[in-house]
């Protein structure tokens, strides 16, 4: 067992690996240091609270952390990386439900009753607070999760009046927030109980009224309040590092959820209160001209003719685990003399920074890869771009159709290059599911099947 002094230098070395850990993450270079920094100090910060003072029952505890560490290490072999954001989703309402019943707990502890005055009204605000956010990122991640797995139909519920709604509903939680606090004992159970409810609710209406194709913020959003029902959850403790972490989960989620709202072209405060997306204008317009499709060896050779490639990696690149082959044939174009060079957009794939973990992965050198800002500009001296399993991060409606639901959203403005080539299985839309215009203009080229297995048959015949 450790002594106190000891437990609060362990935290506070712990919570300057977790600083560290973000630092590291914030670049490709030092993000596996940075992963290091993390798991050492969460391994610092159960050690030091398990064995600190006052904690009783260990046996249990370390029942408890196996079973977890099973799940938990079955859990991320198993999961493919297509399917990490539902996993981070369904992670964060763990935390949300950790909030709300260490608010219960805590307001049943008998010990939270033996305070008075200021710190015992203080404790009691806390408490409420923390079950509040808890339960909103509870029921909020569950359907984010359901969105993204697809099994809640992505189309936003928009309702009239549902802001009002919503703040009907906040406006009763703190009517019910102050009767909480005055009630003796634990006779504000029933209040807290009946917030529990609305906040639950809450969190179901708000991530309920935000449409597919603006699902990232909504991740990040989730990750941000997650951090703030941690830190929450440790003021109701009384642990410190608990606030700690929380706050810069919390925080750095938000930072998080403003660049991709910067990069959606979204409003940070329509996204707070949820139903945030564009609500489209009148028709869509309509799509004029014919899809053609090509073959393999068309496309070798307008890449062997081309002095300059584009390349722009979605999420169908992730599904059929393109980037490796996608690798050997960057390799081989520039080894013949071409500049070829990645656009990546912000929201590509279904995680932030999906596209780059997963070229990383295949040793793609960094200084090819570059952001939409960075490469929008040299498409139109561009010869060939090479659409690999994206869809709507290159839609043209994005820009000129005002009845799309993406309408505002900045996409990579492939059209601009003298050819595109678009891969992928067949005419089906992307995440946010509109059709896509890009497909029928008379510089596309549709090459269909499984993006791999494309890359491939191009591979042999570069080779050849
Ligand atoms: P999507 O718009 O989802 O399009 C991906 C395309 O890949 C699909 O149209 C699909 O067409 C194709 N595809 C699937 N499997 C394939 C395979 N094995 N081989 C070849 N093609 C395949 O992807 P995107 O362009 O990357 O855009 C991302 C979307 O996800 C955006 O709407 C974004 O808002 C949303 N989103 C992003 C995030 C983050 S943080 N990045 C999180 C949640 C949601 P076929 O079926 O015809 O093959």
């Amino acid at each position: 067992m450790i002594s106190v002094s000891i437990q609060i230098a362990s935290y506070l070395f712990a919570s300057i690996l977790f600083i560290l850990s973000l630092g590291g993450l914030s670049s490709q270079e030092s993000a596996k240091r940075g992963v290091w920094y993390g798991i050492a100090g969460m391994i610092i910060a159960i050690l030091s609270t398990v064995l600190g003072p006052n904690i009783s029952g260990h046996i249990y505890i370390v029942i408890a952390i196996a079973i977890a560490s099973v799940i938990g290490i079955l859990v991320a072999r198993k999961v493919e990386m297509t399917s990490m954001p539902q996993l981070v989703a369904i992670l964060h309402s763990f935390v949300g439900l950790a909030a709300v019943l260490v608010g219960f707990g805590s307001y049943l502890d008998p010990h939270t009753h033996q305070l008075t005055g200021a710190a015992h009204s203080i404790h009691l605000v806390e408490i409420f607070i923390g079950v509040f956010i808890g339960a909103i990122t509870f029921t909020g991640s569950i359907i984010a999760w359901g969105k993204l797995e697809g099994r809640i139909r992505s189309k936003p519920l928009l309702y009239p009046g549902r802001h009002m709604v919503n703040i009907l509903l906040v406006i009763v939680c703190i009517i019910l927030g102050a009767v909480f606090a005055m009630a003796t004992g634990t006779g504000g159970m029933v209040y807290l109980i009946i917030m529990t409810a609305i906040a639950s609710f809450i969190g179901v209406m708000l991530v309920m009224a935000i449409g597919g194709a603006d699902m990232p913020v909504v991740v990040s959003m989730l990750n941000s309040y997650s951090g703030w029902a941690a830190a929450a959850a440790g003021f109701m403790l009384g642990n410190d590092l608990l606030i700690v972490t929380g706050a810069l989960v919390g925080s750095s989620g938000a930072i998080l959820s403003i660049i991709m709202c910067e990069a959606m072209n979204r409003s940070f405060f329509s996204v707070i209160f949820g139903g945030f997306g564009n609500t489209p204008t009148g028709t869509t317009k309509e799509i004029t001209g014919e899809a053609t499709a090509i073959q393999h060896d068309e496309v070798t050779e307008l890449l062997q003719n081309a002095k300059s490639v584009v390349i722009v990696p979605g999420y169908g690149m992730a599904v059929a685990k393109a980037q490796f082959p996608v690798y050997d044939m960057v390799d081989t174009l520039r080894k013949a003399g071409k500049e070829v060079r990645f656009g990546i957009h912000p929201v590509a794939g279904r995680l932030p920074g999906h596209m780059n973990v997963l070229l990383a992965e295949a040793n793609v050198p960094y200084d090819i890869v570059l952001e939409m800002e960075e490469i929008n500009d040299d498409l139109p001296e561009t010869d060939v771009v090479l659409v690999i399993g994206a869809n709507d991060i290159v839609n043209p409606g994005a820009e000129d159709d005002p009845a799309s639901p993406i309408y505002g959203m900045p996409v990579i403005q492939v059209w601009n290059a003298k050819d595109v080539i678009v891969m992928k299985r067949s005419m089906a839309t992307g995440y946010a599911g509109v059709q896509n215009p890009l497909f029928f203009k008379d510089n596309t080229h549709m090459l269909y099947g499984d993006a791999k297995a494309s890359v491939d048959k191009i591979n042999g015949y570069l080779k050849a």
